[in-house]
């Protein structure tokens, strides 16, 4: 069986990770807080002492980690897991990250004879816990074959969407489509509420209607708590409407944002937040 490695012991990274040591996969992990690895080193997983370590140990590595910059911090340098990739290894990162951090790293990773696949997901820590996580791939398709097994047992829907980074770029276009749902969802419990509907009776309401959002419904009671208190969270709505600047897919309007804000329980605008 191959050696696997995972970089970014994270919330998602170490429950994924932990998938893969269920599977019966040998796994070599790496965590910049090396502690957080611990309850998996003690599950079986090999702790390595940078992302570079990973990667000469492993045929095919995987990373989950923040955003660009920490992909870059992972991947990048002589201690980065680009520098360890051996001729015909795959680098998976299954990071929601931009389009332009995703290709630059791929460029990389295709000099040194090995692939990358870009590999976000949707869900939450419940639907991967409950192995329903929804995977989009970006890439070479053949290189999806050889690594398919790997991501089936992390998660079950598999969706090759195109080449490298073009599964970044539709993760971030499904948050963009949740930032404006739950905008829908916060303008129609704002009317109730206005008409006299205590606001948590609004929310159990719509979420048992036509108009009710799966993510709402089978998320973790937090997002719903998010909601009530003061909406999704902004730093991914950030990155939607900042990549849909870029593709001329402008997302909702500043005042579309505001309400959005108002009605979701923040005294202040949002429009300073998604224009981070
Ligand atoms: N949580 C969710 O429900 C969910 C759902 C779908 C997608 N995602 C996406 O999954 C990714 C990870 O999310 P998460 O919830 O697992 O976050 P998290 O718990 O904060 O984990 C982030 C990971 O990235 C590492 N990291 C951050 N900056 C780094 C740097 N500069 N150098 C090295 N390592 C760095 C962290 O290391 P340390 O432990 O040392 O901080 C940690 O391992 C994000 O892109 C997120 O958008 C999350």
């Amino acid at each position: 069986m191959a050696t696997l490695g995972f970089v970014g012991l994270g919330t998602m990274g170490s429950r994924m990770a932990q998938r893969l040591l269920d599977a019966g996969h040998s796994v070599v992990g790496y965590n910049r807080t090396r502690e957080k690895a611990k309850p998996l080193v003690d599950r079986g997983m090999r702790l390595a002492d940078s992302p570079r370590a990973v990667s000469t140990a492993a045929e095919v590595v995987f990373s989950m980690v923040t955003d660009p910059e920490a992909l870059r911090a992972v991947a990048d340098g002589a201690d980065g897991l680009v520098a360890g990739l051996r001729p015909g290894a795959v680098y998976v990162d299954m990071s929601t990250v931009s389009p332009s951090a995703t290709r630059e790293v791929g460029a990389a990773v295709e000099a040194r004879g090995a692939a990358m696949l870009d590999a976000p997901v949707s869900g939450s820590i419940a639907t991967l816990e409950q192995g329903k996580l929804a995977i989009m791939v970006g890439g070479d398709p053949g290189v999806l074959e050889r690594v398919r097994p790997y991501l089936a047992a992390i998660g079950p829907t598999i969706t090759y969407v195109g080449p490298l980074g073009l599964a970044v770029t539709m993760k971030i276009a499904i948050n963009l489509s949740l930032g404006v749902q739950m905008l829908a969802f916060s303008e129609a419990v704002l009317l109730a509420e206005k008409g006299g509907v205590p606001r948590e009776r609004a929310v159990e309401a719509l979420l048992k209607s036509v108009a009710g959002l799966t993510v709402l419904r089978e998320g973790p009671p937090s997002v719903r708590g998010r909601l009530l208190r003061r909406g999704e969270r902004g730093r991914d709505r950030a990155v939607a409407f900042q990549r849909g600047r870029g593709a001329a897919a402008p997302g909702p309007s500043r005042r579309d944002r505001s309400a959005w804000g108002r009605s979701s329980g923040r005294r202040e605008s949002r429009s300073r937040a998604v224009g981070r």
